[in-house]
Formats: structure tokens, C-alpha cells, sequence
């Protein structure tokens, strides 16, 4: 598919009603982390910045429409702040357009704008098509947790990509 669709998508924070298009998203998308209502109410409605550990989350826009969505997470008791991409999907006929890596852009940033000189994420490892991705954008393999995920039993692989703290403007309360 066409790159050139790229330039008409935005990313924003998500809200509450968000929350449906959301779970369609996971729906449409089985090898992302299946979360449910209550748990993106619950990162919605409770996580802070001036929490210790801050998640947010984050909506790919395409046609004024919600057609990707990101969970990040920074850990701000440690230093340097430790930051992890939880969760990524785009619906499947919105694939290829960059509202993936897009998405991953954007938890970089604000990963980068909490403090972290890394961000971190997980991945089966029969998950040709999101390391491809994930590669794509800067991440290299830096472990492999065996046996990490079930339903079906698989290995976790863990990826890292470097990125350079600038601060604390996050754009997220
Ligand atoms: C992973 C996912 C979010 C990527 O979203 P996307 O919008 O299709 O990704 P993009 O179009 O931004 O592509 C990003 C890069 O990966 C590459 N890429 C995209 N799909 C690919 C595929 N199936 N195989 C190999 N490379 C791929 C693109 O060429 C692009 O590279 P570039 O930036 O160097 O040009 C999407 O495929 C998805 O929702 N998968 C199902 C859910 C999932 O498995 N999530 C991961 C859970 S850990």
C-alpha cells in the first residue's frame, strides 16, 4: 500500500471515548495484548504524572477516525526513567500507512520528554510482522524471556531502542 496516504493521519492523547474504537482495534488485531474496557479506564482515569509509574495512551487518526492506538509506560523512580511501548495496533485495512511507526514515533518523544534514555517493549516472538516493524524503527533484540506469554505458550523477545532524555514536557498530565 501507498505511503503517500502517511501525511493525512495525526496523533493525539486518547479519552474515554476512545475506549470503544479502541477495543475494536484489539479485536481486529488478536497478536496485540488483549486488554479489556476496565483496564484502558483504568490508565485513562488514574494515571498522573506525578505518579511513579505514568502510562498513556495515544490515538492514530486517519479519515477523522480512530484507526490505531499506542499504551506506553514510563517509570520515573528510577534513573534514568525507564520507558516501555505496552501496546500497539492499527485496524488491519489501515496497515502500511505509517500509523504504526508514527505511533512509535510519538512514545519515543514522550518517552524522551519523561526523562528515559531507552525505550523498551516485549514481543512473541512468532511476531514476524510487528519485529519487522519494530526493527524498522530503531529497535534491536536485547533479551528473550522464555515461555513469557500463553494462550499459546511462546517466548517474549525483548527489544530496545535508544533515545535522548530532553527533559520533562510530556504533553500527557
Ligand atoms: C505492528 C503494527 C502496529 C504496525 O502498524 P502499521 O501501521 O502497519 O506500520 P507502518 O505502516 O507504520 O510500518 C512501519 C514500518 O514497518 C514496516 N512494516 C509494516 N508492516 C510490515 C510487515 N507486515 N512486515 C514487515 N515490515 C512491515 C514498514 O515498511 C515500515 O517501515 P519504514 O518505516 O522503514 O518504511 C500493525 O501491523 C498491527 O496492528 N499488527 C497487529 C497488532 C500487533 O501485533 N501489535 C504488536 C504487538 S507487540
Amino acid at each position: 500500500m501507498s505511503r503517500s496516504t502517511a501525511d493525512a493521519h495525526s496523533i493525539r492523547p486518547a479519552t474515554l471515548a476512545d475506549v470503544p474504537a479502541i477495543l475494536h482495534i484489539l479485536a481486529a488485531s488478536p497478536s496485540a495484548p488483549q486488554w479489556s474496557a476496565a483496564e484502558f479506564h483504568e490508565i485513562l482515569t488514574s494515571s498522573t504524572a506525578d505518579q511513579p509509574l505514568q502510562r498513556a495512551v495515544w490515538i492514530a487518526e486517519a479519515a477523522d477516525s480512530a484507526a490505531g492506538f499506542a499504551v506506553s509506560s514510563v517509570l520515573r523512580s528510577v534513573h534514568p526513567a525507564e520507558a516501555e511501548l505496552e501496546n500497539v495496533a492499527v485496524l488491519p485495512g489501515c496497515r502500511g500507512q505509517g500509523l504504526g511507526r508514527a505511533l512509535v514515533e510519538t512514545v519515543a518523544t514522550w518517552s524522551a520528554a519523561c526523562g528515559a534514555d531507552a525505550l523498551r517493549l516485549e514481543v512473541r516472538a512468532g511476531n514476524a510482522p510487528a519485529r519487522s516493524v519494530y526493527a524498522a524503527a530503531g529497535f534491536v533484540p536485547s533479551g528473550r524471556r522464555p515461555g513469557y506469554y500463553a494462550n499459546p505458550t511462546e517466548d517474549a523477545v525483548c527489544m530496545t531502542r535508544t533515545i535522548h532524555p530532553v527533559g520533562n514536557k510530556t504533553g500527557v498530565a
